[in-house]
C-alpha cells in the first residue's frame, strides 16, 4: 500500500461528509444537558428513572449470589447461556401468548437474525415501504427470491403488490413458495399503528394456502399499547396469525436487548442459523435482570397506572396544539395518530425549530432525511409517563414563540 492511501481514504470520508453536509443531511453526536425536559427519548412510560424499576432492578442483581457472574462469557451456543436467562425468555413469552421466545442482543440483531435466515430461496417479502433500517439490513442478507415494497399501512396497496406477484409467480398461488409480510405495529416517526387486521384481511383473502407469514416489530408498542403493555398484536388478540413478533426493550422498557417470539422449530432454526446470535456474546446477568425487572412490572400490572398517565398527556398535548393559533400560517403542521406518544411537527426548518426548544430547554430532536423520505423532514417529539402538564405547556409556548418569530421574519422578506 502506498503512502498516499491513507490520505486518500480520508480524502474520500471527507468528500462522503461534505455531501452530506451540502445536503444539509451530516449527522452529529450531540449531548444536551441533562436538565432539558424529554420531549425525544423513547422512555415512553419513564421507567428509566423510575424508582420501582430502579428498586426492582438493584434488588434482582442484590439476589445474585456471590461471584454470581455479571459477564456472560460468550455467545449463547457456548457459555453465554444461563438457566436464568431461558426462564426469563419463557416468562416474557407466557407474557405475550407466545409458545416460545429468543432473545437477542437489540432489535437491529433480531431483525437481522429473522430476515436473513426465514425467508428461504424462491420465496417473496412484501414490506411496509417505512419498515425499519434493521429489517432493510437483514432482508438485504436474505436468500428470498423478490422483496417488493408496498404503500405505507396501505391494504390496497399490499394487495394489489401481492396480486401482481401471484400472477408472475404460480408458486406462490399453489402454496409451494412462501409470501412474508414485514409490518411494524407502531411506527417509530409518525407513530402511527398499522391496519394489521385489515392486512390478515387481504393474506387470507389472496393467499388461501395459508403461505403468508406475517412478521410483525412492535418496538415502539411494547409497554405503551395494548393490555399491560403487551403490544398491538394482543389488543387485537391476533396472537396465532402471527409467524414472529418482535418485542424491543431498548425503549418503554428501559433495557436492552430484544425477543423473538415465535414457535419453537423457528426458535430452533434461529438458534441454528442466525449469525446475529451465533457469533456475538449474550447479554450479561445485568442487563437481563433489567429485562426482568421490567417484565415483571408489566406482568403486575405496575405499569398500568403510568400508560394512563401517558394517554392524559398525550390528549392534552393534542388539544394543545389544536389550539396553536398560527398554524393557518403552515410554518408546521401536526401528523399525530391518536393514543399515539410521539407526534411529527412537519416543517421546511426542523433544525430551526428543534434548536429553538433546546435552546429554551426542551429537547425534542429534528428528524432528516435519510432518516425519513426528503420532504417529510420533521420535529420529533415523545411524550413520557413522567412529562408534567407544566412542561408540555412550557414546550408548546416556545412552539408559539418560534412560531411568532417566523412568522415576522417571513413577513420582513
Ligand atoms: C421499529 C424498530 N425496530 C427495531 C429497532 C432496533 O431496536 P434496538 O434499538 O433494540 O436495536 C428500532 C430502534 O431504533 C425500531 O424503531
Amino acid at each position: 500500500m502506498g503512502d498516499s492511501s491513507p490520505k486518500c481514504l480520508r480524502d474520500s470520508l471527507r468528500q462522503a461528509l461534505s455531501r452530506r453536509e451540502e445536503k444539509l443531511c451530516r449527522r452529529k453526536l450531540t449531548v444536551l444537558p441533562s436538565s432539558s425536559v424529554d420531549f425525544s427519548s423513547n422512555d415512553f412510560l419513564s421507567l428509566s428513572t423510575s424508582p420501582t424499576f430502579r428498586a426492582r432492578f438493584l434488588d434482582h442483581l442484590k439476589q445474585a449470589p456471590p461471584f454470581h457472574p455479571f459477564a456472560s462469557g460468550g455467545s449463547r451456543l457456548l457459555d453465554g447461556n444461563s438457566t436464568y436467562s431461558e426462564e426469563l425468555e419463557g416468562f416474557i413469552a407466557a407474557f405475550h401468548n407466545a409458545p416460545s421466545g429468543l432473545l437477542f442482543n437489540s432489535g437491529f440483531d433480531a431483525n437481522v437474525g429473522v430476515f436473513s435466515t426465514i425467508p428461504q430461496p424462491g420465496d417473496l417479502i412484501v414490506y411496509d415501504e417505512l419498515i425499519h433500517a434493521s429489517a432493510h439490513e437483514g432482508m438485504r442478507l436474505s436468500r428470498a427470491e423478490k422483496r417488493v415494497k408496498f404503500s405505507h399501512s396501505s391494504p390496497e396497496s399490499l394487495e394489489n403488490v401481492l396480486h401482481a406477484e401471484l400472477l408472475t409467480d404460480p408458486q406462490l398461488h399453489d402454496g409451494r413458495r412462501n409470501v412474508f409480510i414485514a409490518i411494524e405495529s407502531v411506527y417509530s416517526m409518525d407513530g402511527d399503528v398499522a391496519p394489521i387486521r385489515e392486512f390478515i384481511e387481504v393474506v387470507d383473502r389472496l393467499l388461501p394456502r395459508k403461505n403468508g407469514y406475517f412478521i410483525v416489530d412492535e418496538a415502539h408498542a411494547t409497554g405503551v399499547f395494548g393490555p399491560r403493555g403487551a403490544g398491538v398484536v394482543q389488543q387485537l388478540g391476533v396472537e396465532d396469525r402471527m409467524f414472529i413478533r418482535t418485542h424491543t426493550f431498548g425503549k418503554a422498557l428501559a433495557s436492552h436487548g430484544a425477543i423473538v417470539l415465535c414457535c419453537p422449530d423457528t426458535r430452533d432454526y434461529l438458534v441454528n442459523y442466525a449469525r446475529t446470535l451465533i457469533y456475538t456474546t449474550a447479554l450479561g446477568f445485568p442487563f437481563l435482570a433489567s429485562i426482568r425487572s421490567a417484565y415483571e412490572l408489566l406482568v403486575e400490572g405496575e405499569t398500568e397506572q403510568l400508560q394512563c398517565k401517558l394517554g392524559q398527556l398525550i390528549v392534552y398535548f393534542r388539544s394543545r396544539l389544536d389550539s396553536l393559533s398560527s398554524w393557518s400560517s403552515s410554518i408546521i403542521e401536526v401528523d399525530h395518530f391518536s393514543n399515539s406518544p410521539i407526534f411529527s411537527l412537519r416543517s421546511r426548518v426542523p433544525r430551526q425549530l428543534a434548536s429553538f426548544c433546546q435552546q429554551e430547554g426542551y429537547n425534542a430532536r429534528a428528524i432528516m432525511p435519510p432518516t425519513v423520505p426528503t420532504g417529510q423532514e420533521r420535529v420529533r417529539v415523545c411524550l413520557h409517563a413522567g412529562n408534567t402538564v407544566e412542561e408540555i405547556d412550557g414546550l408548546v409556548e416556545t412552539i408559539e414563540m418560534w412560531l411568532d418569530q417566523t412568522e415576522k421574519k417571513t413577513a420582513r422578506l
